[in-house]
């Protein structure tokens, strides 16, 4: 069984929690694309762990953990989470972490890239994380990008390093920034290249091996459905596929051998970083997005950006559900509405005075989406911790139906609070009973 779970919407959907409840009915949790941009956090019991490049099953001891060839790995970031979690008594040796010999290195000229052309974007910046993940892809997609297996090679990297430093030298300093060194950047590389050496594996092998010996295969999608490169809103989107598609490109699984795609949706929607966002809560309702931010803890994981909140937006969530073909849906963070008098969802998209429900492509009509609100009655009554459909408030059953009808997907799970057992599930049976 290979299962993939990916954000329908801008990330932070609570993707961390679901893959932390499910991860006991899987051998193999692994991630397909994305690096240390992500950010999850996973609590268990008293202990909460932030991570960001290390798939989330990696605090089971039990479980074999991948980095799949699709992924951009920053060397430092890497071993600096290793080193953390294992302060917090969670051992990770090459037995049970492997990393792609084809994955990416994201070098310290992606970081000083990503920077100057954030810059050189001025107004019209993407938002990024800094982080270098998008000029890693870049260089990936202009092959010039330094895969973990030739950083292997003291030689070749060296050789690499130079030829890209110079170029990357060029519009660095045409920005006014600093040019870096390639004796400094191996001479930081080299080591941590040497420390990696272990984790280094034929990863596509290692998967067409578990899966002929019946080992259940988790894939897990970082950032999420609306940021992915090709389907997302271009160009405010991070330089990867999180959505279904990628998967199998970046993990190297035969498409036909993934047996399933579980959706995670919040109850409402946010973003970080800038960009299209049609359902966004703006000045008048400033009051509600700022009760949702704080009931929702809605501030990166990593870099405490406060998130932009906005309304459920059905349109964009049943265009993720059809993209990806969700199975079914865990739906997150219900208990954050608990307190609103009504709850509007988007029904529709208004562009130039056209009512759409699909999805535009064009970055103009992006922007001038007008969105075509439902109102909702809300609950007024606390749902924390509920883990019986039937005993939510009549108003908060009512508006998971109607999510799950303008979606046009059941929902198999809903989570009413960050902890484990704070969860309802639905549909047992769902996805081959792997809720049960
Ligand atoms: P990048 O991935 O750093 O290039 O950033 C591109 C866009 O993706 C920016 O809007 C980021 O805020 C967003 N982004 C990247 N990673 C995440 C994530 O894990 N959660 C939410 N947004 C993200």
């Amino acid at each position: 069984m290979i299962i993939v779970i990916i954000g329908a919407q801008w990330g932070d959907e609570g993707k961390g929690k679901v893959v932390d409840l499910l991860a006991d009915r899987f051998d193999v949790i692994a991630r397909y694309q994305g690096g240390h941009n992500a950010g999850h956090s996973v609590y268990v019991g008293e202990r909460a762990f932030v991570l960001r490049l290390l798939p989330s099953g990696i605090i089971h001891p039990d479980k074999v953990c991948v980095l799949g060839n699709g992924m951009v790995i920053e060397p430092k970031a890497f071993f600096e989470e290793i080193d953390q979690i294992a302060e917090q008594g969670v051992e990770v040796s090459p037995e049970r972490l492997k990393v792609s010999s084809r994955a990416h290195l994201i070098m310290p000229y992606h970081k000083a890239l990503d920077h100057t052309s954030e810059e050189r974007l001025g107004n019209e910046k993407i938002g990024t994380t800094l982080r270098g993940i998008g000029p890693a892809y870049e260089d990936k997609a202009g092959r010039r990008g330094i895969r973990v297996a030739d950083a292997l090679s003291p030689e070749l990297l060296k050789l690499r390093v130079e030829r890209n430093l110079e170029e990357a030298n060029r519009i660095i300093a045409l920005f006014g920034n600093q040019p870096l060194r390639s004796d400094e950047i191996l001479e930081e590389m080299t080591p941590l290249i040497e420390r990696l050496r272990p984790f280094v594996t034929e990863t596509s092998h290692f998967f067409a091996e578990a899966k002929k010996a019946n080992k259940k295969i988790l894939l897990e999608g970082a950032q999420a459905t609306l940021l992915d490169v090709d389907h997302g809103t271009y160009p405010y989107v991070t330089s990867s596929n999180p959505t279904a598609g990628g998967a199998s490109v970046g993990a190297g699984i035969p498409p036909h051998h993934i047996s399933g795609v579980l959706g995670i949706v919040r109850t409402y929607a946010t973003r970080v970083g800038e960009g299209p966002f049609p359902t966004e809560m703006l000045d008048a309702e400033e009051g509600i997005a700022h009760l949702i931010r704080e009931r929702g803890n809605e501030y990166g994981s990593v870099t405490k950006r406060p998130r932009r909140c906005g309304w459920f937006d059905a349109v964009s969530t049943r265009y993720a559900a059809e993209l990806n073909g969700f199975d079914s849906i865990a739906l997150t963070k219900l208990d954050v509405l608990d307190e609103l008098d009504e709850i509007k969802v988007c029904v529709g998209y208004d562009i130039n005075g056209g009512t759409t429900n699909t999805m535009p492509a064009a970055s103009s009509d992006l922007r001038q989406i007008k969105p075509v609100y439902e109102t909702l009655p809300g609950w007024k009554s606390d749902t924390v911790g509920t883990t019986d459909f039937a005993k939510l408030p009549e108003n908060a059953q009512r508006y998971v139906n109607f999510l799950s009808e303008r979606v046009g997907v059941e929902i198999g799970l809903i989570s009413t609070g960050p902890e484990r057992d704070q969860t309802i599930i639905i549909n047992a049976s769902t996805m081959d009973g792997w809720f049960s």
